[in-house]
């Protein structure tokens, strides 16, 4: 499975650790920058990660800057994208099972490494229930 991510400069060094993680479970990584601690703009990171999730050129996405809320507003900007704000494991379980959330987000500033990997591998592990789910889902796609 390939797992696309993107920061802007609040989560360089999460997203270094995240990448090792995923690496060595075995995942795919693309990695869509920032590389760099200048200062930059999270919205342009949250489009290349959602880009790379609808033209499937990964899978899934991670999306990181230093509270996670402005690049989660920035990948719920393209259409198709599910992008969920987490920071426990339970709400990563959840929105893979309730919501088919497609692009995970998080905040740099908010949480350790440590957490982040428990709450992507969860995010990972957890499977879609569909069911009575899916048409949910599926009214989030009418805008
Ligand atoms: C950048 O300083 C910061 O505003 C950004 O990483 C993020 O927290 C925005 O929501």
């Amino acid at each position: 499975m390939k797992i696309a991510i993107g920061n802007d400069h609040g989560g360089v060094q999460l997203k270094q650790a995240l990448k090792t993680h995923l690496i060595a479970k075995g995942y795919e990584v693309l990695d869509l920058g920032t590389n760099s601690v200048a200062s930059t703009d999270y919205p342009i990171y949250g489009q290349k990660v959602s880009e790379a999730v609808i033209n499937q050129a990964a899978d899934l996405g991670i999306a990181l800057c230093g509270t996670g809320i402005g690049i989660s507003i920035a990948c719920n900007k393209v259409k198709g994208i599910r992008a969920a704000l987490c920071h426990d494991v339970f709400s990563a379980q959840a929105t893979r099972e309730h919501n088919d959330s497609n692009v995970l987000c998080m905040g740099a500033r908010v949480i350790g490494d440590g957490l982040a990997c428990m709450i992507v591998d969860t995010w990972l592990d957890a499977i879609y229930q569909g069911g009575r789910y899916a048409q949910r889902v599926a009214l989030l796609e009418k805008g």
